[in-house]
């Protein structure tokens, strides 16, 4: 049993994820063929991301792999969840990071490595998605949910960006079928202004979406991330989609200084 991953390991990691995928593009018209690749190029930038991170977080070769095997497998089960309840939306289908354990379990590809290792892979995906990370957990588990909770996160931010810039190409499944009404959620900027992460069941139009990508800025883990959301402007380019007003202002005031502050504790 092995007690590390390899290049070598992760290009069969990588190969069978692709021939996975691939299998669902059968028999598919071309919006489900777009929503599958959606996922799929999301799964690779997630693999790319989480290693950037973990090098600027000083990892060893093995360290990185591991991190890019657990970005690779984070969303698996959103391909079988789309494939039978057609949408993203866990509440109305099922758990996708469970469903992901529960694919890589029954597909037996994470077999060959040793007991541990298998364990820090599965629970982290398992607790990719979960809204609070438990405490006391193993602190290898706990560091690479950490690590996947933030790179995730960075990469679905970067989606919602780039799709409410071109919003021709935003489709409904991936707005989690939420209405198009004008307001915006007081639960949610209620919970940005008390520096927490919102839940999800405050979200009712979408604009909603929006606030509670904007709340994941309290859920982010490492310096470096944080440091990616700052540079990218997500928090500026996410409020310019939402309708103006004072409340809205101060909500990004808030988030821009709560960044900044972070970063700044972070170099003393
Ligand atoms: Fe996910």
């Amino acid at each position: 049993m092995k007690d590390s991953i390899s290049f070598k390991d992760f290009l069969y990691f990588y190969h069978w994820f692709k021939n996975f995928v691939q299998s669902f593009y059968k028999g598919k018209d071309e919006h489900d063929k777009w929503v599958i690749k959606l996922k799929y190029d999301h799964t690779l930038r997630v693999s790319k991301e989480i290693v950037d991170i973990g090098r600027e977080l000083n990892l060893n070769t093995e360290q990185l792999f591991l991190a890019k095997t657990i970005g690779l497998f984070h969303d698996v089960g959103r391909f079988p969840q789309y494939e039978k309840y057609h949408t993203f939306r866990d509440a109305k289908s099922e758990n996708h990071a469970l469903l992901s354990v529960k694919t890589l379990i029954e597909k037996g590809i994470l077999d060959k490595l040793s007991k541990n290792i298998k364990n820090v892979i599965l629970k982290a995906i398992e607790y990719h998605n979960i809204r609070i990370l438990p405490i006391g957990l193993d602190p290898e588990i706990d560091f690479y949910s950490r690590l996947i909770r933030d790179a995730d996160k960075l990469d679905v931010l970067n989606v919602f960006v780039e799709l409410y810039d071109n919003p021709s190409k935003l489709i409904s499944t991936i707005e989690l079928d939420l209405p198009d009404c004008n307001e915006v959620s007081e639960k949610i900027i209620e919970d940005i202004l008390a520096n927490q992460i919102s839940n999800l069941t405050y979200m009712k139009c979408k604009h909603d979406m929006k606030l509670m990508l904007l709340s994941w800025t309290f859920d982010i883990n490492f310096a470096p991330s944080l440091k990616r959301i700052k540079e990218r402007r997500y928090i500026e380019k996410i409020i310019s989609h939402l309708p103006p007003s004072p409340k809205l202002e101060e909500v990004k005031k808030h988030l821009l200084s709560y960044v900044d502050l972070k970063l700044l504790k972070d170099t003393e």
